[in-house]
């Protein structure tokens, strides 16, 4: 276990069953079609490639950049788009993949931007939900895990930019982040 890691929430082992659980379900769901992934960079990177490699349809991959909103900005829930789709998604069936749902504000914005943009269907995928930190009411289509508020670390997610490479979601020991604070 990494030395700045306090527990570990979810292992890998346990994090692969789940993932390739998914992809069977989405398997199921999404037969004869073939549907657009959208990875939300930066986190969700790691587990749209897992989860990908477990889909037994084809399937297409894009990817979002959003900005990581202020307090100012994020009452107001709007996310900035810092890099858009490459393409259409008109007529197209989307799933959206992300890690984590905090408050709600950034999956709420994306599938209102996505919506807008007339897709076939629309549906989304979350790693982790922390309903704990919900300020705005959002359940996604396709959950792994439910879980506490803590500082989780690994699996794609990052404190300062770093630990997205660990294969286990971890709990931050608290001296990491607030000596930095
Ligand atoms: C995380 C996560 C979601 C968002 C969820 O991204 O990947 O995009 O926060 O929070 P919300 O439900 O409160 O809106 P982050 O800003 O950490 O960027 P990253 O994915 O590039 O690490």
């Amino acid at each position: 276990m990494h030395e700045d890691v306090a527990e570990i929430l979810l292992d890998e082992e346990t994090i692969q069953g789940k993932v390739r659980e998914l992809g069977a379900q989405i398997s199921r769901d999404y037969e004869d079609k073939r549907p657009i992934l959208i990875c939300i960079l930066k986190g969700a990177v790691i587990f749209t490639a897992d989860l990908m490699r477990s889909l037994t349809i084809p399937a297409r991959l894009e990817f979002m950049a959003i900005s990581s909103y202020g307090n100012r900005v994020r009452t107001s829930g709007v996310v900035q788009i810092l890099k858009d789709l490459d393409m259409s998604i008109e007529g197209e069936h989307v799933l959206v993949v992300e890690d984590i749902i905090d408050s709600g504000l950034t999956l709420t914005y994306l599938v209102d931007n996505l919506r807008s943009r007339r897709p076939a269907s629309l549906r989304t995928c979350v790693l982790l939900d922390k309903p704990a930190r919900r300020e705005v009411p959002f359940k996604p289509d396709y959950l792994g895990f439910v879980v506490p508020d803590r500082f989780v670390v690994g699996y794609g997610l990052d404190y300062a930019g770093l630990y997205r490479q660990l294969p286990y979601i971890g709990v931050l020991k608290p001296e990491i982040y607030q000596g930095s604070a």
